[in-house]
């Protein structure tokens, strides 16, 4: 398997997010975000890190560059950090930021390399917590957009991919959900003081959707003719096969599609939210009025899908972790984690190497939603940081290649022999980063940083074997 297997045009990249890349926090007037906040608090990583200094890419770009350049990307995908463009979430534009920003499409264009950017990344301005807790509000949505068309207006003659939003799922449930996440608040009744059943992440998701189909329709009646460029969300993905071949367990394994994809790509394809999510979570799940259904229904121009791995779905009704955890997961009656494992793990405790599930997924985005044009906009695995293992150790990853191989593999017989329209592939990542509340615990890089002497590039073995794959 090599590039020329794929279609003509398929495009091979690597992707970032700003806050774990960056670093240079308060560099050039960059104001807080709720990253910030939330790894500077005690306790919420768990190497006791922050990501201050992240793998300083804000300074290191070129020599970032260069690396993609030499591997043969076609393609990187970064995002663009709000607070460094509008400090405080609005107002006065930080023009020491937008220089940034022009600065790294440039240095990327100039090697032949397409910025697709990405421009919510999670790191949500402090101010907007601060002053309407974010994405609770719906003030959030002019807010957001008017951001987003400052980015189209400075950046958009050169950017034609923009991911507007990325992973709404996981910031929805991890940051109003389970509180893991920024800005860490909680809604699982019986474990958090705060003690509500579930109502603020079905908030937080009507915004985000809200939000984006907003940007959408500003960039389709100001923008999209004179920049001809695209837009789209990048989904959290998981592949879910029912643990059994119970009709309960198939119920179940649909049901968790629903609740992750669905939640946000069915209202943005079909105009509403799943029926199972209607009937399940019922008064807490918001509507949306005849204006913002239109508004919304048919708004992407193309799906962005992030899938590392697959879990195991079954029926959670007779689950005590079901009775316990009266967050959205629960609203969907299934659980995913009950020790049977699906396949061989990397370090992440969530990521199971199955494959397989590449094809699925991507199977199921053909199916329900008609064949939309997709991109994988993140695939990969991660290794341990250990102190144990030597550098020269760390960069024998054989398992990250024959993880992308085999991934791959499954993604090209699902464009070849299932006929579904994918477009990209972006590995995650790079370059070793800092891993949200994992910290610097966890390397998902094709290149080994090396956090004790100069965070200096080290090429790991999957470097050479990409560098051969895309060269064919
Ligand atoms: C995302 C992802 C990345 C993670 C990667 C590995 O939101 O796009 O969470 O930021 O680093 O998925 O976990």
């Amino acid at each position: 398997i090599s590039r020329s297997s794929f279609p003509k045009g398929f495009t091979f990249g690597t992707a970032s997010a700003a806050f774990q890349f960056e670093g240079a926090v308060k560099e050039d007037g960059r104001g807080a975000s709720i990253w910030d906040t939330f790894s500077h608090t005690f306790g919420k990583i768990i190497d006791f890190s922050n990501a201050d200094v992240a793998v300083d890419q804000y300074h290191r770009f070129n020599e970032d560059v260069e690396l993609m350049k030499d591997m043969g990307m076609d393609a990187y995908r970064f995002s663009i950090s709000w607070t460094r463009i509008y400090p405080n979430a609005t107002g006065q534009i930080n023009q020491a930021g937008i220089d940034h920003y022009n600065n790294l499409i440039n240095a990327l264009l100039a090697k032949g390399i397409e910025p697709y950017v990405t421009l919510y990344h999670w790191d949500l301005p402090q101010a907007l917590t601060d002053k309407y807790s974010g994405w609770l509000s719906p003030r959030i949505v002019n807010d957001f957009a008017a951001y987003a068309e400052t980015c189209f207006q400075n950046f958009g003659d050169r950017v034609k991919h923009w991911i507007v939003i990325n992973e709404p799922h996981t910031f929805t449930v991890q940051g109003y959900g389970t509180g893991l996440e920024a800005p860490g608040r909680c809604s699982l009744r019986l474990i958090c003081s705060e003690g509500n059943s579930a109502v603020e992440p079905y908030i937080v998701a009507h915004h985000v959707i809200l939000s984006y189909a907003t940007v959408a329709d500003i960039y389709k009646k100001k923008y999209k003719e004179q920049q001809g460029g695209s837009l789209g969300v990048s989904f959290d993905a998981v592949w879910y096969e029912p643990a059994s071949n119970s009709t309960e367990d198939i119920e179940a394994a649909k049901r968790a599609q629903e609740f992750q994809l669905g939640w946000f790509l069915d209202p943005l394809m079909f105009g509403d939210y799943p029926s199972s999510m209607r009937s399940r979570v019922g008064r807490r799940l918001p509507k949306f009025s005849e204006s913002e259904t239109s508004l919304i229904k048919g708004s992407l121009d193309f799906v962005g899908i992030n899938h590392y791995t697959s879990l195991y779905a079954s029926d959670s009704s007779n689950n005590t972790v079901g009775v316990l955890l009266k967050s959205t997961l629960d609203d969907s009656g299934t659980v995913s984690l009950h020790g049977k494992a699906i396949g061989d793990r990397a370090n992440s405790i969530w990521l199971y190497i199955v494959p397989e599930g590449m094809r699925s997924i991507m199977n199921y985005v053909k199916e329900r939603y008609g064949n939309p044009p997709v991109y994988v906009t993140e695939n990969g695995m991660d290794d341990p940081n250990s102190k144990f293992i030597s550098l020269k150790d760390a960069l024998k990853d054989e398992k990250r290649i024959k993880y992308h191989h085999d991934y791959l593999t499954n993604l090209l017989a699902s464009i070849k022999e299932d006929g579904c329209n994918v477009k990209g592939y972006f590995i995650w990542a790079l370059l070793d980063n800092w891993e949200w509340s994992a910290g610097y615990t966890s390397r998902f890089g094709l290149y080994f940083v090396d956090y004790r002497d100069n965070l200096n590039r080290y090429p790991k073995a999957s470097v050479e074997w990409f560098k051969t794959f895309l060269s064919s």
